[in-house]
């Protein structure tokens, strides 16, 4: 289980998170939505240590993952595997090697300097790339792919990692619909298959209901939703969108109609908020 408490970022006087607390339960498929700037990637970023918080803690299964350093650090990170949406992949390496990178966690720093990976190391690469429909591609540079055939070889690598978590930053937003839901759904089959937890960013409301088991927003750095996807109705996506500033009532900045899901914000929060960002 992961475990978020009150999970805190700033840069500067910007809040990119603030009091983020949730848990998820291994082999959940989560969706995190919120508008641009809302802190998603930020988010990602600090689970998998890339950020370090400014205040809370983050554990799995009961040990906190915040003040690990060197090896345990670097298997972390190996454990919650990061999916972006620019691929990250060595563009002139070949999808083999791409995957390979996966294993470098394991291995010994002389190894990974020059390149050596073991048999079976090599054999486990070929046989992600298969379950991935990839084979064929092993030898070919990665830069000769399409794009969603480049997520799907980041994919691979990240499997490679044998990760507990998979992280995905947008994995889909500069894809065509087609390569998109190819991605997507082998996220999904990951998910099923190997019971790999995966928090998802996106962009898209009808991927995040079409996948997603449990949604959860951001929105300007706070959580202010985190539920079943099925209670990803339209109101609670007007209230993940829409600016809070237009909607004070009775004093409170109300994030949700739908009344079992309402989280509110005081408006006395939010003012001591913005006084504070301008100091
Ligand atoms: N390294 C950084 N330095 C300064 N500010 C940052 C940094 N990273 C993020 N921010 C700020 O933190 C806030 C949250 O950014 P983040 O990238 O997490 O948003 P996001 O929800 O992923 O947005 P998008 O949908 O556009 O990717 C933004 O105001 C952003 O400008
Ligand atoms: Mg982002």
């Amino acid at each position: 289980m992961l475990k978020l408490h009150k999970v805190s970022r700033e840069f500067g006087s910007t809040l990119a998170l603030r009091d983020i607390s949730f848990d998820v339960p291994n082999g959940q498929f989560v969706v995190v939505i919120g508008r641009s700037g809302a802190g998603k990637s930020t988010l990602l970023r600090t689970i998998n240590r890339l950020v370090q918080p400014s205040a809370g803690d983050i554990s799995f299964d009961g040990s906190s993952v915040l003040n690990l350093r060197g090896d345990d650090l670097r298997r972390w990170r190996a454990s919650a595997a990061m999916i972006f949406q620019g691929f990250n992949l060595s563009s002139r390496l070949s999808v083999l090697s791409n995957v390979l990178v996966g294993s470098s966690n394991e291995t010994s720093q002389m190894r990974r300097l020059v390149g050596f990976y073991t048999r079976d190391e090599k054999l486990r690469a070929a046989a992600l790339l298969d379950d991935l429909g990839m084979l064929e591609k092993a030898f070919q540079r990665a830069e000769s792919l399409s794009g969603g055939q480049q997520q799907r070889v980041a994919i691979a690598r990240a499997l490679m990692q044998k990760p507990k978590i998979i992280l995905a930053d947008e994995p889909i937003a500069s894809l065509d619909p087609l390569s998109a839901k190819v991605v997507m759904d082998t996220l999904r089959d990951i998910n099923r298959k190997h019971g790999i937890s995966v928090l998802c960013n996106l962009h898209s409301i009808d991927t995040a209901r079409e996948y997603g088991d449990r949604v959860i927003a951001l929105r300007a750095g706070e959580l202010v939703l985190d539920a079943p996807i099925s209670a990803l109705d339209d109101s609670a996506v007007r209230g993940v969108y829409e600016n809070a500033e237009e909607h004070p009532a009775c004093g409170k900045v109300t994030s949700f109609c739908a009344p079992e899901f309402v989280t509110t914000v005081s408006s006395t929060d939010t003012n001591t908020r913005k006084q504070e960002q301008v100091a």
